[in-house]
């Protein structure tokens, strides 16, 4: 008899821990509490895209940046009162990170339906998905339920966020600092052949690129597109806003044609032209050959990443405005 309420005490205790682990995220979640939510979402990020399709690019950019500092917790939304400096001041995502009007719009037709159930940082899960449908790749489920984190702090996005100046590994580790995969990098990093850069974020391979060796340009870096892109990045501008297609022939087409880029050295960055190490060729080529498989892969790799580190159940809040903790 005791065995038997032992065995079933461990039975209860495994079923708990698995369902514990798997349950945190639900897709669907809204559906008998604010059954319009991902409608609304999808309804603000079409009417934006519409008008500037670069939104796409910068509301995917904006769950990555959400979800590597302090998990996904919609703290990137979170405006600097001072003396903090918020994550989305850090010179990473300002000036460059661009979407937030569109969260803004979503949350407030949200409040108005259905006021206090729905994250923000679902909202940002959402509208990176839709981000990703508009601009041709796969429609996925986004499993939700995350809670609103109330910190936000610009120091947590250096460490947590990989520069574009950095080697395989160190990319590798900020990704698996965050419990994914190289695989998953390489497979996310594809989210680069949408959207645009800042030319600071490769002056590097095109200035003064290495003293020791004499060499003032990256020779990992095709010198046609090096050429084409020093017009537009002058050495001596003094125009911080130019921006660059970092995917000229299809900036606004999420496909595979950034490995295809990389296997003619034209990588934008240094953490995008490392991928062609050997040690991820392989993933690259495959990538740049079957486009419809790497598709397959992002869907998943973005639902994953769209797990780091979420709040759920009582933990955290849901703000009523995104800027804002309650
Ligand atoms: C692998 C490491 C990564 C590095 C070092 C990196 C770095 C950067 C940098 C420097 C920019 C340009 C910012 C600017 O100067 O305007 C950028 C843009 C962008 N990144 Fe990444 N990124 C990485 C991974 C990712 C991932 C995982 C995603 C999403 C799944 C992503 C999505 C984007 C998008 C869509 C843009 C264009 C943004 C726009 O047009 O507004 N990146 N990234
Ligand atoms: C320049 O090249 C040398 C020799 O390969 C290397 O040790 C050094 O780290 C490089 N410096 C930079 C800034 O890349």
């Amino acid at each position: 008899m005791g065995l038997r309420i032992e065995w079933w005490l461990a039975f209860g205790l495994g079923l708990f821990l698995i369902v514990g682990s798997e349950a945190q995220l639900e897709v669907g979640f809204y559906d008998d509490k604010c059954l319009l939510a991902e409608a609304i979402v999808r309804g603000e990020v079409t009417k934006a895209y519409l008008r500037d399709p670069g939104v796409a690019a910068g509301l995917i950019r904006m769950h990555f940046h959400d979800c590597f500092v302090r998990g996904c917790d919609g703290s990137v939304l979170i405006d600097s009162v001072p003396p903090n400096k918020a994550e989305k001041d850090s010179k990473i995502n300002n000036p460059s990170l661009r979407g937030f009007e569109v969260i803004d719009n979503a949350k407030f037709r949200l409040e108005d339906i259905c006021s206090g159930v729905v994250s923000c940082a679902d909202i940002i899960a959402f509208a990176a998905r839709d981000s990703v449908e508009l601009t041709g790749g796969l429609g996925y489920d986004v499993p939700a339920g995350r809670r609103d984190g109330p910190i936000s702090l610009a120091s947590e996005t250096f460490s947590s966020l990989p520069s574009p100046r950095i080697g395989l590994a160190q990319v590798t580790q900020a990704f698996t600092n965050k419990g994914l995969t190289q695989e998953d990098m390489v497979t996310l990093s594809g989210a680069h052949s949408i959207g645009r850069s800042h030319c600071s974020s490769f002056s590097n391979r095109l200035y003064g690129f290495n003293s020791t060796l004499g060499l003032d340009q990256d020779p990992s870096l095709d010198p046609n597109y090096a050429a084409h892109l020093k017009r537009r990045c002058p050495r001596s501008s003094r125009n911080r806003n130019v921006v660059v297609p970092m995917n000229p022939s299809s900036p606004n087409f999420l496909d595979n044609s950034y490995y295809q880029d990389i296997l003619a050295n034209r990588g934008l960055f240094t953490s995008d032209q490392t991928l062609s190490d050997p040690e991820t060729l392989d993933q690259v080529i495959q990538n740049a050959e079957d486009g419809f498989t790497w598709n397959i892969n992002f869907a998943a790799a973005m639902v994953k990443m769209g797990q780091i580190d979420v709040l759920t159940g009582d933990d955290g809040e849901i703000r009523f405005n995104c800027r804002r903790p309650n």
